[in-house]
């Protein structure tokens, strides 16, 4: 994809322009939702010049475009090639073999085989044990006594990542790693500017995951042990198996898709309560409102803003023309704010009926990690409020991570003793 204009001139037109690429810019991204009002308003399928691809933004469009475009979307290794970084096709190559960015029958055939090992009951099994890790993390915030926390770094990032290891199967003290990995490796998912200083470290993330997940392989053969990657060496359907090769490329995608997106959606969530001092009242006062709190956060603030797919054919959508092979990215996060699905939709309402948002997309990609990811954020924003009576936002500016696409805090500085 092109960069846009580069000199001053160019510049200020490319701001006026309407383009999703002025999420670039850290003052949008602190706030999209102006600009994706202008898109779904202005013109709701969007030719955008700066990224030669389609934006669809209203909430109907994003369902058709998820529920009838191809999802085969890898770059190919002559993008890469262009992008002056040959080296880089095995991102590609592993990138090829993940369901994320496989169509039917080659999608079904991974879901099928991967589907136990996701199974909500499952996941219900893990609910009390997640609360006892949230809890050891509240309780290591409590203990240093100063009284203010960095609600990212202390909580909501070692959470998904401790119970994600343990989900795998694989040691719980490699989740720092397994996070430090997949936060590089997340750019590549979450941004449509590859950025070739970036790809270099992109490229070591993948060859460490890969040889990480390869190694756990191996040594699940020799001592099995519950957990995902065991679940999916064992899955069988109609005589077929997943390879090795597939197996680790579905392990990096649960790391990653699992992880960015759970943390964001604690600390997007929590700071979307904070700033609503009243919703925050009144889920305190009422913790059963919590499971349709976490929907509504899941809508209002999406970790998981937008993604891409591939028009099938020539296709008419919203009175425009879309091309076999363009490229078309679908704005959830745009169709999560569409009035014309969701009354009111800037406001919070923790307990908004028919909360039916497109956070986890939607038909055959819809999110196989869902359940889990719903129960950790019931149950970190359950134990946050039981534990910290107090919070509030501390008085520092906020910085929004670069990632485009998967949206999320770099720091959340809190303070926990009642205010002055
Ligand atoms: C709040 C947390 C999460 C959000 C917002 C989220 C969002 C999404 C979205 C939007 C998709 C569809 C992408 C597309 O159609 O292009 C997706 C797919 C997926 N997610 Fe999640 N996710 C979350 C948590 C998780 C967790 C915890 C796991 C694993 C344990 C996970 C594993 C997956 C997988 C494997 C897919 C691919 C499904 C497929 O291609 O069929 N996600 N997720």
């Amino acid at each position: 994809m092109s960069t846009p204009a580069t000199g001053l001139a160019e510049e200020t037109e490319a701001t006026e322009s309407l383009s999703l690429f002025h999420l670039m810019d850290p003052a949008v991204r602190a706030n999209p939702y102006p600009l994706y009002r202008r898109l779904r308003t202005e013109d709701p399928v969007h030719w955008d010049p700066y990224l030669h691809a389609w934006i669809v933004t209203r909430y109907q469009d994003v369902v058709t475009v998820l529920s009838r475009f191809s999802a085969d979307r890898t770059p190919s290794p002559e993008y890469f090639e262009a992008l002056g970084v040959p080296e880089v096709s095995p991102i590609a190559k592993v990138m090829v073999k993940q369901m994320l960015f496989k169509d039917a029958p080659a999608h079904s055939r991974l879901r099928k085989l991967a589907g136990p090992a996701f199974m909500p009951a499952r996941v219900r099994l893990l609910h009390r044990h997640i609360e006892e890790i949230a809890d050891r993390l509240l309780d290591d915030i409590e203990a240093r006594g100063d009284g203010k926390t960095d609600l990212m770094a202390e909580f909501a990032e070692p959470l998904p990542a401790i119970v994600t290891a343990e989900m795998l199967g694989v040691p719980v003290e490699d989740h720092v790693k397994l996070k430090e990995w997949s936060v590089t490796f997340a750019e590549m998912l979450g941004n449509f500017q590859h950025n070739p200083d970036r790809l270099g470290g992109v490229l070591r993330a993948v060859e460490h995951l890969a040889e990480y997940f390869q190694d756990a392989i191996h040594e699940r053969r020799r001592y099995p042990k519950d957990g995902l990657i065991q679940s999916l060496m064992s899955a069988h359907a109609d005589g077929d198996r997943l390879t090795d090769d597939e197996i680790v490329a579905n392990c990096i995608v649960t790391m990653v898709g699992g992880l960015e997106t759970t943390t964001n959606l604690i600390g997007n969530g929590a700071l979307a309560l904070l700033r609503n001092a009243d919703k925050l009242a009144e889920l305190r006062a009422d913790r059963a409102l919590i499971p349709d709190a976490v929907e509504e956060l899941l809508r209002y603030e999406s970790p998981s803003q937008l993604t891409a797919r591939i028009a099938p054919g020539d296709v008419l959508l919203g009175g425009k023309q879309i091309r076999e092979r363009q490229a078309v990215i679908a704005v959830m996060a745009a169709g999560n704010h569409d009035p014309e699905r969701f009354s009111n939709p800037e406001q919070l309402i923790l307990n908004r009926p028919d909360c039916r948002h497109l956070a986890f997309g939607w038909a055959a990609h819809f999110c196989f990690g869902a359940p889990l990811a719903r129960l950790e954020g019931q149950v970190a924003f359950d134990s946050l409020l039981r534990r910290f009576p107090h919070l509030r936002l501390a008085d520092e500016p906020l910085v929004w991570r670069e990632n485009l696409g998967l949206r999320g805090l770099e720091r959340l500085p809190l303070t926990l003793a009642p205010g002055p």
